[in-house]
């Protein structure tokens, strides 16, 4: 069985989805602090098949060594993270006990019982303000918040593990912006509080929990000034997971991957395509620009392509009519 850490979150349910229609056992590891069991509720509907949700902590030794000890379990696809940028500027120590704390227990208990397969959730942030774009894997890294460089230190503990022990089999997938939702409707992203990424903040304006979208700069050096991003829908994101798991032990090593369509789409361009999928505009407003943004980020997907035979499908107009139906259907999220 696949170990799914974080896999009551937005990317993590979504991808136990994909991994149970492919055929695989699912067990999660989650504590639940930003997520609802319910989504992995209706991931069970949808499929007809069980996930078992193992409420717990990645820190606590005791817990990983109970759910190694007990289960074969063939590989771990670890999500589970705290990742808000904003609140790990705050916050800088809760986010490396976390992540990074978090994963050396992982990685000890996967370690100490022979299980060697390891999926990552890295993140386009790794690669900080690019020299160019499209980017790819091998441009420098850096960190520009606490959050990135809990990234960043765990894909160098990633490489470190494997220099020591070449018998590891790791991915490293760099998402960058994930939207959109299952084409059902019921499973989608449920941030709590003010959301900090566009598309739900977008969203709840769309639905009437907010009266406006704050566009941050109308002077960015792109083609209608605004910021661009590769945003990337959820349920090709998770297909990307099944397809890193089904090559990992071809890919051998510990291999860094971009997960993006190769396409960026400006922040007029993603409020139109959510305008055209609502059936009404989108109040927006351009206003200053954000701390810490960056004019354009998206990514060459060649070597996901390659090495998983993996490519993004779904467009700009699925991503935002998926994001919507969800967003209508479940107004207030999963309601915790
Ligand atoms: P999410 O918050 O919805 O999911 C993360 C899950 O991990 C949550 O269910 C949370 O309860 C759980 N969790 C957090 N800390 C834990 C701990 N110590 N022990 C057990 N469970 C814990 O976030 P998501 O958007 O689904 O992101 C999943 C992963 O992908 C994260 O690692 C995130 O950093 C990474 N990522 C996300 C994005 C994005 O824009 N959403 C982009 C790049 C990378
Ligand atoms: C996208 C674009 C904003 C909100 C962040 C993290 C990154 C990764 C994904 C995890 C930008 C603009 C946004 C709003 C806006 N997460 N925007 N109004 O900044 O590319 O990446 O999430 O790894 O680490 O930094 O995503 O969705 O916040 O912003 O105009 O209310 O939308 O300026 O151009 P970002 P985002």
């Amino acid at each position: 069985m696949i170990l799914v850490t974080g896999g009551a979150g937005y990317i993590g349910s979504h991808t136990c989805l994909e991994l149970l229609e492919a055929g695989h056992e699912v067990l999660v590891l989650d504590n639940l602090s930003n997520a609802s069991p319910e989504g992995l509720r209706r991931v069970e509907r949808l499929t007809g098949k069980k996930v078992e949700l193992v409420e717990g902590d990645l820190r606590d030794g005791a817990a990983l060594e109970r759910l190694f000890g007990s289960r074969r379990i063939e590989a771990v696809l670890h999500f589970a993270g705290l990742k808000s940028v904003g609140e790990s500027v705050e916050q800088p120590l809760r986010y490396y006990d976390n992540n990074v704390a978090g994963t050396v227990k992982l990685l000890e208990a996967m370690g100490r019982h022979g299980v060697k397969r390891l999926v990552f959730s890295s993140s386009a942030t790794v690669y900080g303000d690019p020299s160019r774009v499209p980017v790819t894997e091998d441009m420098p890294l850096s960190a520009a918040n606490p959050y990135g460089r809990t990234k960043l230190i765990i894909e160098d503990m990633c490489r470190e593990v494997f220099r020591a022990d070449p018998s590891w089999r790791i991915a490293l997938l760099r998402y960058f912006n994930p939207v959109g939702a299952h084409a059902s409707g019921e499973i989608g992203e449920d941030p709590q509080g003010v959301p900090n990424n566009l598309m739900p903040f977008a969203l709840q304006v769309a639905v009437g929990r907010r009266p406006v979208l704050n566009v941050f700069g109308g002077d960015w050096p792109t083609a209608d000034g605004t910021g661009v991003r590769d945003y990337i829908h959820v349920v090709d994101l998770a297909k990307g997971h099944v397809a890193a798991l089904a090559k990992l032990d071809a890919l051998g090593g510990c291999v860094p991957l971009n997960l993006g369509t190769g396409r960026g789409v400006s922040v007029l361009e993603l409020v139109a395509g959510l305008s055209r999928a609502v059936g009404r505009p989108v109040p927006h407003q351009v206003v200053a620009r954000r701390a810490g943004d960056v004019a354009s980020v998206f990514a060459d997907p060649t070597r996901a392509a390659q090495l998983l035979g993996w490519r993004a499908e779904l467009g700009l107009d699925a991503m935002c009519a998926d994001s919507w139906r969800w967003q209508s259907q479940n107004p207030n999220g999963y309601a915790r």
